[in-house]
């Protein structure tokens, strides 16, 4: 007879927390969201701390380098994607371990042979209006110029103008040389009255752009998650078919750590995946595994190796794995029950092994309630997509901004290897994700700093300086699905009609 589970699945927006007394030290100020990354033994030190609770997901429409920086600089960590090839992983990885903060890799770049057009649907797509010039139109190509907003006028230049003809050549332009540090490159900003100094190697090829409005934030990254180099830090995601490849070139570029990427964790592959990485590197490489739904699978990848388990199956934005193939359960749930098998594992063997809550967080209380409810960190894609950062086009869709985001196992992303259950069969049966666009949010920091502070907020609520101490006393209730009317603005006729949208993805 199947097993039948006796409560029904539910999902974050079926709670709430209840208030607990706050004393007069409970101020967002005071609060730490640190947290550890990877398996620990009782009294010992986890070998990596995030300074924020929050990862990004494996997904080509959200983990790219930028992105990477950004949330590094936060406090939390992103996850390279392996649905690409092996060099392509590993050269974002590289490009991570080997970013100098302040030096801008340009992605909006023009050869001269564009027009005023190309210029305009760039600065739609990027935001960005300071665009260098090279002659094949890469970001590392050779220089020719620089077009910035004051290069051009919209209403007097005809739109097939050539780049070449309104630009800043390269002539008139004020660079640095490579060599140049960042306090250097700084002073030059302000000797000369830039807005953007363009660093440039041999054969005039240009490394990075240094910007004056950047400077000021980048005194000030009290978070950033730095390795003993002072490097970023940054994870990368590997699958259970090339790791023996695909792990020692991403373990030579320099990732501090992996996650296998899948969306059924329960798995004799996740389990060989661990083993060879484990037979291989030791300690010395940490590897995440997933994903999970039950006591039954975390005991399983936890007792296989794993330095932390990452839970959620199909409660992802663009996930339809529920709807194609029956499986999954209620976010909420899945993550209580697993955190009660991590604290059990805990007394039992002395081993902590993390546990991450992967996909569904819509609202930033979702956050707080995923924290209470155990998680130790949170695997987000949707939340990440939205930002500047994040590696996809920023299009107008009926007036508004929005940017691409698509699942792992769309068509669009194809990758297979997410999917996979051996044999011989090398691509995506069918598809288990969709192709969507979200609105677009601006820059990550100051995404990820209006949601932390509510997360910090609402944690002082229940008297919590720290995550353990979150959990210790949250007081979490289900609510029905009357109370969750009530918790929206109601029975009101609200002035501005965007309001409820822009309260709910702010
Ligand atoms: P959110 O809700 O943060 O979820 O956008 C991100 C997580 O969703 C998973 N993921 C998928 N699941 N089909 C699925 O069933 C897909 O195409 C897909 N792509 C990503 C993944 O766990 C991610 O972290």
């Amino acid at each position: 007879m199947a097993t039948f589970f006796e409560e029904e699945s539910h999902t974050f927006s079926e709670y709430l927390l209840v208030p607990g007394y706050s004393s007069a030290d409970n101020v967002a100020a005071n609060v730490s969201l640190k947290t550890p990354l990877v398996r620990f033994a009782r009294g010992e030190e986890p070998q990596i701390t995030l300074n924020v609770p929050m990862v990004s997901a494996i997904m080509q429409s959200v983990s790219g380098p930028k992105l990477a920086v950004a949330l590094a600089q936060q406090g939390g960590l992103s996850f390279i994607y392996g649905s690409q090839s092996i060099a392509d992983e590993a050269a974002m990885v590289r490009e991570v371990k080997s970013y100098k903060a302040g030096f801008v890799v340009s992605d909006s770049t023009l050869t001269p042979e564009m027009t005023l057009d190309d210029v305009v649907e760039l600065l739609g797509r990027t935001g960005h209006s300071t665009m260098p010039v090279t002659e094949d139109g890469t970001p590392h190509g050779r220089l020719c110029g620089i077009v910035t907003s004051r290069d051009y006028r919209l209403s007097r230049d005809p739109r097939d103008r050539r780049v070449r003809e309104f630009m800043t050549p390269f002539d008139k332009l004020v660079v640095a040389d490579d060599a140049t540090s960042l306090k250097a490159a700084n002073d030059l900003i302000w000797d000369k009255k830039l807005n953007a100094l363009p660093i440039v190697g041999a054969g005039r090829r240009l490394v990075a752009l240094v910007f004056r409005k950047d400077y000021d934030s980048h005194k000030s990254q009290p978070n950033e998650l730095l390795d003993q180099h002072k490097r970023y830090l940054v994870g990368a995601g590997i699958n259970t078919r090339d790791y023996a490849e695909r792990v020692s070139a991403l373990v030579e570029a320099g990732a501090d750590v992996l996650c296998i990427d899948s969306s059924e964790g329960y798995s004799e592959w996740q389990r060989r995946t661990l083993a060879w990485v484990r037979a291989r590197y030791g300690t010395s490489m940490r590897v995440g595994a997933g994903n999970v739904v039950d006591a039954e699978g975390f005991r399983f990848l936890a007792d296989s190796g794993a330095d932390f388990v990452k839970v959620g199956i199909g409660g992802g934005s663009i996930c339809i794995t529920r709807e194609q193939k029956g499986i999954g359960r209620g976010q909420a749930s899945a993550l209580i029950d697993v955190c009660r098998a991590r604290d059990e594992y805990f007394d039992e063997t002395g081993t902590y092994v993390p546990v991450c809550s992967d996909g569904g967080i819509v609202y930033d209380y979702h956050m707080t309630l995923a924290l209470a409810m155990g998680a130790d960190f949170m695997m987000l894609g949707r939340y990440f997509a939205r930002f500047d950062e994040s590696p996809t086009n920023r299009v107008s869709v009926n007036g508004q901004y929005m940017k691409e985001y698509w699942g792992e196992g769309s068509a669009r992303a194809r990758n297979w290897q997410r999917y996979d259950l051996g044999g011989d069969k090398k691509s995506l049966s069918f598809v288990e994700g969709v192709d969507s666009y979200v609105p677009y949010a601006g820059p990550l920091k100051e995404g990820v700093e209006g949601s932390l502070l509510k997360v910090k907020s609402t944690m002082c609520n229940c008297g919590a300086l720290d995550l353990p101490e979150l959990r210790e006393k949250a007081k979490i209730t289900l609510v029905s699905s009357t109370s969750l009317v009530e918790g929206g603005a109601h029975d009101v006729v609200l002035k501005d009609a965007n309001q409820q949208v822009s309260i709910n993805f702010r």
